[in-house]
């Protein structure tokens, strides 16, 4: 065998097309392999993209033939050969290999082709993100993380980070992770708003980006206990510019990933339709009026939420015998004798599909019918629950964004409506297709008085806010901010079923390895 040519520098897959008929050296990883007689296809992966490698004896030697032909899943090449055009080929291009050699074989890796279960991946976690969906959503993280700074950066703010160790809660007690430091009780950071204030009475416009930690001792699909949070916290700015914005800076990360990520959401099968609607206003609407929608009190563009949702409950279950019906005539057909092995695989596969149409549509026929009780007999005063969110978010195509909420259901360190002192300006920004909340924050309370008596009234400890409190009394201005969980982005960006897969490496109830 050659020696793996490490010297010649390595052409990214992501820009082959510039490379047509020229010779490259790609190194990278086998993602597939299928061979016929005298000729090995390799599908390449090297972490910018994948790229079908064709070896033969035509284009090489047979020794080299031969490396192609005892490689396996995931084993590392170094591959050198001449592109070629060929638009029936992911990237348009293929590679006419004319040598291969192995750096580091790989036998019998753990995920094979087949479907695997869930818990079985989330064990695998670190060999699961070499798959070419896991690969396709970190690449989307990673744009949403990079316009993210870009649309901050620009915009003046300054980023600063706030302490993950902290003495005090900001948003509930319930949630804490409590740790030790030398000697002393602490916890680790919910969110770094309160730090976010001070600095921005610093800087004036200032954004935090870190990880925080919210114990959720139950197992949903919207909750990590550990993520990544994006808190910008503006000097001189009030709930409504705060909602100006929130929506500007969506909608500046929806469109890069729509400029820059096209394969990624292609492959991993992303309908963009309701990405591209999102670029558009976000309707805006008070607490008040939300629960009138909520409870089919009031239309939304001449549409009840209840009238739809029991249409829908109707066509969900039309849509569920169909279902069967066809399940039941694929199989009577695979009963039948004299079928070729390519209509047996075509029914089975067929098959499998409908399947996991019966079981979406059956999980639908559970819902729906708690969604629509759950609406009828909401009670005013209260916070949404995953399924209120739900049902109000269905009646758009783009996220919204419900203000002024009952004030004794959030934060202690929301201001006050001056007109109306039931209500705290709040700001919950609810992302469509079911995904509900993406971005909570608000305009901040600055009475002094007021903030003390929250405080004492949350059973805070005083001790610990003090410092807070001195943000009100030196200078204090009006300010509000907001904070962006970035993997529940991820999660509608990529309309990912689970959280779980919007992040490298979960941590939540149940998961702290690998
Ligand atoms: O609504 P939350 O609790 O608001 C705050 O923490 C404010 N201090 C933010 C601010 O005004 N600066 O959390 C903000 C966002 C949520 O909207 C959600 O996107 C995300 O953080 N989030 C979670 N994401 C994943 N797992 C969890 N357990 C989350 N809890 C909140
Ligand atoms: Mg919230």
């Amino acid at each position: 065998m050659s020696a793996p040519d490490f010297q010649t520098p390595a052409q990214s897959i992501q820009f082959l097309s510039n490379c047509i008929g020229k010779t490259v050296v790609l190194r990278g990883w086998v993602a597939n392999k299928r061979e016929g007689k005298g000729i090995v296809f390799i599908m390449l992966r090297d972490g910018t993209g994948y790229c079908q490698c064709v070896v033969s004896t035509e284009s090489s030697n047979d020794k080299f033939l031969e490396v192609a032909q005892s490689v396996s899943l995931e084993t590392s090449l170094v591959i050198k050969g001449v592109v070629r055009l060929d638009e029936k080929q992911m990237g348009g291009v293929e590679i006419q290999v004319r040598q291969i050699d192995i750096v580091g074989g790989s036998e019998n890796y753990p995920i094979a082709k087949k479907e695997h279960g869930i818990e079985f991946l989330m064990d695998q976690r670190h060999l699961w993100l070499r798959s070419s969906r896991q690969w396709a959503i970190m690449r989307i993280r990673n744009t949403i993380i990079f316009s993210i700074h870009e649309y901050f950066q620009q915009a003046g703010f300054v980023q600063m980070d706030a302490p993950v160790f902290t003495s005090n809660a900001c948003e509930g007690s319930s949630t804490l992770f409590e740790t030790e430091f030398y000697g002393e009780q602490a916890f680790l950071s919910q969110s770094g708003q309160l730090y976010g204030e001070a600095m921005a009475m610093a800087m004036g416009k200032i954004y935090t980006f870190g990880p925080t930690f919210r114990a959720e001792k139950s197992k949903t699909r919207r909750h990590l206990s550990e993520f990544w949070m994006i808190e910008p916290e503006m000097a001189f700015c009030d709930i409504f510019q705060n909602m100006d914005c929130i929506e500007s800076f969506l909608q500046f990360v929806v469109k890069k990933v729509l400029l820059h990520c096209k394969t990624e959401l292609e492959s991993i099968g992303r309908d963009t339709k309701i990405l591209e609607s999102s670029l558009g206003v976000f309707p805006r609407m008070t607490y008040d009026q939300a629960v009138r929608i909520i409870k089919g009190e009031e239309n939304v563009g001449g549409v009840n939420s209840i009238e739809s949702l029991q249409i829908e409950l109707s066509t969900t279950t039309i849509k569920l015998q169909t279902i069967h019906e066809e399940i039941a005539m694929r199989e009577k057909t695979l009963g039948q004798a004299g079928l070729k092995k390519g209509e047996i695989a075509f029914h089975q596969g067929k098959i499998a599909q409908l399947k996991q149409d019966k079981n979406e549509t059956e999980e639908d026929l559970r819902n729906i019918p708690q969604w629509i009780d759950s609406a009828k007999n909401f009670q005013y005063g209260t916070d949404f629950g995953g399924s209120d969110e739900t049902v109000l978010t269905r009646l758009f195509d783009r996220p919204v964004m419900v203000y002024d909420w009952p004030h004794e259901i959030k934060a202690f360190y929301l201001k006050r409506n001056p007109e109306d002192s039931r209500f705290s300006r709040g700001v919950d920004v609810l992302a469509p297709e079911g995904y509900g909340e993406i971005v909570g924050g608000g305009e901040r309370e600055t009475d002094e008085q007021l903030l003390s008596k929250k405080i004492h009234d949350h059973n805070l400890p005083m001790e610990s806010f003090g410092w807070y409190l001195d943000l009100r009394r030196y200078g204090s201005v009006p300010h509000a901010g907001f904070g962006l969980g970035l993997e529940r982005m991820v999660t509608w960006v990529c309309k990912l079923k689970h959280v779980r897969e919007s992040i490298p490496f979960p941590r939540m109830y149940g998961r702290l390895t690998p």
